[in-house]
């Protein structure tokens, strides 16, 4: 075998992972885990349901309304072995639609349902931006408006509010019913000038200002045209009621006041270059902004959405509020302004035993705290001396050890140490539960 690989190619097999996916080591599926729990305990006490679709959808789906850019550029698609045009969800409000549809006449409404999907898109990987992210998915379909906006907005600043982010967030909102009254009836733009003029104005940030200029040029706008786009770029709230006077920024601008009454004066903002990439939107439409500029991507985004279902039916319309929050910008987030939370240590027990005659002793010690506290206890493989038992348990980040030795042992007892405080209490193996001192050690150890 002398100097022949043992790898079947003239190469060892690359340990990364596939470009811009994720492998998740234990501490970040923790993570996840906690976002997810979080969520959903906040989304349960707003009457949200939890729902879940496939990986896979008809590339049709998408075809139909997600947006040109996702699909021609990310979608991850593929023909099945039957022919059929498959593609990977890149976001998860296709089949929300398609699954209401389904059910469209036996569903309660309004329907408050929420979901936490894997989505793959093929980008470009950088900050804020991988092929594979999770995202919180919240939406309300069937509502009144514009309750429904206002309940979607508020769910978000309490999610924002439960990991303590609240004061570092903007919401920028504004309404594509709005942007079509100013481009179409005030600017004399045609729906498919307005909708190329959106996009661009919406891909804004991410070009240079000459580049943004050469493509407005592009659309052959007339001077007077380009000039009022551009005033209107840089529009506030209050210029906006005044010079356009209408019932979509009116609704908006109420929108904004009971959010901004509810959480504080400026959490939601008016802005007139909010568009959203999706092609799907009709109404009010929002983004989350970190304030720092360390984050200058969006943390979520979504908005009303009027058509989709009709995607399925033909007769029959159910207009839908929500939005898509995904775990990669959120966990940046947390990171730049320190509000990554505790996560814990991973184990709560190790026990250990000086002799393997102690061994089925510790097993019994260890099963009652599993199945009475459920404290999670690992149990040593084999007999270990103490200083190698309490470098087992802080390499397993075990918040206590339970100790079997010879001395303990004769009296039929153990010693149970808390490593965070060095509080240790000896504790009879028989009837141990049922120890004062055990109850006091119990409460101290689940604090810590
Ligand atoms: P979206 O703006 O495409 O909306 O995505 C929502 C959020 O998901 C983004 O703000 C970002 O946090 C995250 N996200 C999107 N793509 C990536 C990526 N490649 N890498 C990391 N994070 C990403 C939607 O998907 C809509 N379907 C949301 C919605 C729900 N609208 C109404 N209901």
């Amino acid at each position: 075998m002398s100097g022949e690989s043992l790898f079947l190619g003239p190469m060892p097999l690359s340990m990364k992972p596939y470009k811009g996916t994720r492998d998740f080591y234990p501490r970040d599926k923790k993570f996840l885990r906690f976002l997810a729990e979080k969520f959903s305990n906040i989304l349960n006490l707003y009457g949200y349901l939890e729902y879940d679709g496939p990986m896979l959808e008809s590339f049709d789906l998408y075809a139909a309304k997600t947006g040109q850019e996702i699909v021609e550029t990310q979608l991850y698609h593929f023909e099945d072995r039957g022919g059929r045009k498959v593609a990977i969800r890149p976001e998860m409000t296709p089949t929300l639609a398609r699954m209401v549809s389904a059910k469209i006449d036996e569903l309660p409404k309004p329907i408050r349902w929420f979901s936490f999907p894997n989505l793959w898109r093929y980008e470009r990987p950088q900050r804020g931006r991988l092929r594979e992210h999770w995202q919180l998915n919240v939406d309300l379909l069937g509502g009144v408006n514009p309750q429904s906006e206002i309940e979607i907005l508020s769910v978000a600043a309490e999610l924002l509010k439960s990991l303590k982010a609240l004061p570092f967030v903007e919401l920028r909102v504004n309404s594509r019913a709005f942007v079509n009254f100013v481009f179409e009836k005030q600017l004399s733009l045609d729906a498919k000038q307005a909708l190329v003029l959106e996009k661009l104005i919406d891909a804004k940030a991410k070009m240079s200002e000459v580049e943004y200029l050469g493509k407005l040029a592009d659309l052959k706008l007339t001077d007077t045209v380009v000039e009022k786009v551009e005033l209107y770029s840089r529009m506030g709230l209050e210029e906006a009621l005044k010079v356009f006077a209408c019932p979509e920024i009116e609704a908006l601008s109420s929108v904004i006041q009971q959010i901004n009454s509810q959480y504080g004066a400026n959490l939601a903002v008016f802005d007139p270059t909010i568009m959203r990439g999706l092609d799907y939107y009709t109404g009010m439409v929002f983004e989350a902004f970190d304030k720092s500029p360390d984050n200058p991507r969006a943390m979520f985004g979504g908005g009303r959405y009027d058509n989709l279902v009709g995607l399925f039916h033909e007769k029959k319309q159910l207009s839908g509020v929500g939005f898509g929050m995904g775990d990669v910008v959120l966990s940046q987030f947390l990171e730049t302004h320190g509000l990554m939370p505790d996560l814990g240590q991973d184990l709560d027990v190790y026990v250990a035993y000086q002799s393997d005659d102690f061994q089925s002793s510790a097993q019994k010690i260890s099963i009652q705290l599993r199945e009475k506290h459920f404290l999670s206890v690992v149990v040593s493989q084999e007999a270990q001396k103490i200083k190698s038992a309490f470098k087992s348990a802080n390499r397993l980040d075990s918040t206590s050890v339970i100790l079997l030795s010879e001395d303990e042992f004769s009296r039929n007892c153990f010693v149970w140490k808390n490593l965070s405080s060095g509080e240790q209490i000896e504790l009879p193996i028989e009837g141990f539960l049922a120890q004062s001192s055990f109850k006091s050690a119990l409460e101290k150890l689940k604090k810590s």
